[in-house]
């Protein structure tokens, strides 16, 4: 099996390296990657930022963030990693501070070949404008040495702060040197959701409405907010999990099998199809709520009224998905990490005493695995039934990497495919956007739930009322 490495010398500045995202994730996916020696001789990691620092200071926050978020550190492993870490105080609005940037990537770059340069944005979209601009006019981006502008999501936080950040960001990189990241594309089980169908022909097969009744996409999560009420005051659960990783979760299982050059198209596509029901009331469409206790976490208002829960019912125009629902739900605070696709097949007729209907779990995060729920006949002499659940667990197996290592390691090499492009972030705040409005309006229900339970018992009620319960 072949491992994906580079030999790409490369420097990779990283806007918001004090930032959460930075710490959990990124330094420790650079880490891996160094460990498992994915990475060339030659790299460096800049971190960029407004605090007065020096490298032996950004060093520090960088090994201590390793070390706190991995496991366990190989010490020399560590201590070479260490070696390729630099810091670069300054503005984000000053392309003199951009300028003085280049000048010390160009030093560090000194006697590389074929290098590529790669920027990081972990930060609050509202400096990707001042950013991007000073990329280029401080010539960090100069047009000769190639380059991947990485952003994080939410790009925005409507359809509209969408477009804003677009344009910024075109406005400095051509389109394929933009690599919008949504973290759920680089985890290995997420991507099998359309392989497994890609590579079974026989699971494909069965996936249609001629035989589903239903399918449902949970993201349950057993932390809280983790201390980052900046954010998440404004974004809440529906904005910050539905408009990326559900919606991308749901594209994959109902896409087009298609070549790996196409999967993002593939992936627009089948977002595009997707449509909220018809319904008097869009509370039967989505349901939002907060867990007790919420309002007491350091930096939240009293009386806040952002979801840390939400339930949304999907349609999709896709011929062999019509009129099969799709609800989704995603929450904090719940009684365990898990993420998993449940599809439900019809019951065309009574089977006997005891049968209930085939169902496929595809658990992608907690206690992973794939489960099929067939019916077994008791013994006697009535029908009576029993379920058999055929299972495994559904780990990876080979060049695995954390999602971040994954990502990141496609972007020094060019690799888009599971990149997102802007017409699929469009897609889908179009879609999300007037489910946003509905959950903002004052008079939009924001029922309760208690942290650490399931959820509230208004999702129960809600799922309900279309004559099915969440598994
Ligand atoms: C992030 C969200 O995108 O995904 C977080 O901003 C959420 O709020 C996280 O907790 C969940 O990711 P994972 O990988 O833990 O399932």
């Amino acid at each position: 099996m072949s491992e994906i490495s580079t030999s790409h010398p490369f420097s990779f500045v990283l806007f918001g390296g004090s930032g959460h995202l930075a710490k959990i994730k990124i330094y420790p996916a650079l880490y891996v990657l160094a460990l498992k020696k994915r990475l060339p001789k030659d790299y460096a990691i800049v971190g960029y930022a407004r605090s007065d620092m020096d490298d032996a200071a950004f060093r520090k926050l960088v090994e201590e963030a390793i070390r706190e978020h991995m496991i366990e550190v190989t010490e020399p492993a560590l201590e070479e990693f260490m070696k390729h870490v630099y810091y670069q105080q300054g503005q984000y609005d000053s392309a003199a501070d951009f300028t003085a940037l280049n000048e010390k990537l160009t030093a560090i770059e000194k006697g590389w070949k074929d290098n590529v340069r790669l920027a990081y944005y972990s930060v609050p979209p509202t400096v990707f404008g001042d950013i991007s601009h000073n990329l280029c006019e401080g010539n960090v981006h100069d047009g000769k040495i190639p380059f991947r502008c990485i952003v994080e999501k939410p790009v925005g936080d409507s359809l509209e702060s969408f477009e804003a950040i677009k344009k910024q960001l075109v406005g400095c990189f051509a389109e394929d040197e933009i690599y919008l990241l949504d973290h759920y594309l680089g985890k290995e089980a997420v991507r099998n959701i359309y392989y497994l169908r890609h590579a079974n022909p026989i699971f494909e097969r069965i996936l249609k409405n001629t035989l589903i009744d239903h399918v449902e996409i949970t993201a349950m999560e057993n932390k809280g907010i983790e201390g980052r009420a900046g954010y998440f005051e404004a974004a809440g659960t529906f904005r910050d999990m539905f408009q990326s990783h559900l919606l991308m979760m749901a594209s994959l299982l109902t896409m087009r099998i298609q070549s790996d050059e196409d999967l993002a198209a593939g992936r627009a596509d089948a977002l595009g199809q997707f449509y909220l029901p018809a319904a008097t009331d869009m509370d039967e469409v989505a349901l939002q709520a907060q867990y007790s206790g919420y309002q007491e976490e350091e930096g939240v208002k009293k009386g806040s009224r952002t979801n840390t829960f939400a339930c949304l019912k999907l349609m999709t125009r896709i011929s062999k998905w019509d009129g099969v629902p799709f609800y989704l739900h995603s929450g904090k605070k719940l009684e365990k990490k898990e993420t998993r696709i449940s599809i439900q097949f019809q019951e065309p007729r009574p089977v006997g005493e005891g049968s209930t209907p085939n169902r496929l779990d595809i658990i992608l995060q907690g206690e992973a695995g794939m489960r099929m729920y067939l019916q077994t006949k008791m013994g006697g002499t009535e029908p009576a039934f029993r379920p058999l659940v055929l299972e495994d667990p559904l780990v990876c197996v080979g060049d695995c990497l954390p999602e971040h290592s994954l990502m990141i390691l496609e972007a020094i090499h060019g690799k888009r495919h599971w990149f997102l492009d802007f017409d699929e972030v469009k897609t889908s705040w179009r879609l999300v956007d007037p489910v946003q409005k509905h959950l903002d309006a004052s008079d939009t229900p924001l029922h309760t739930y208690k942290a650490g339970s399931k959820g509230p018992e208004a999702a129960n009620q809600w799922i309900e009322k279309d004559g099915l319960e969440w598994f």
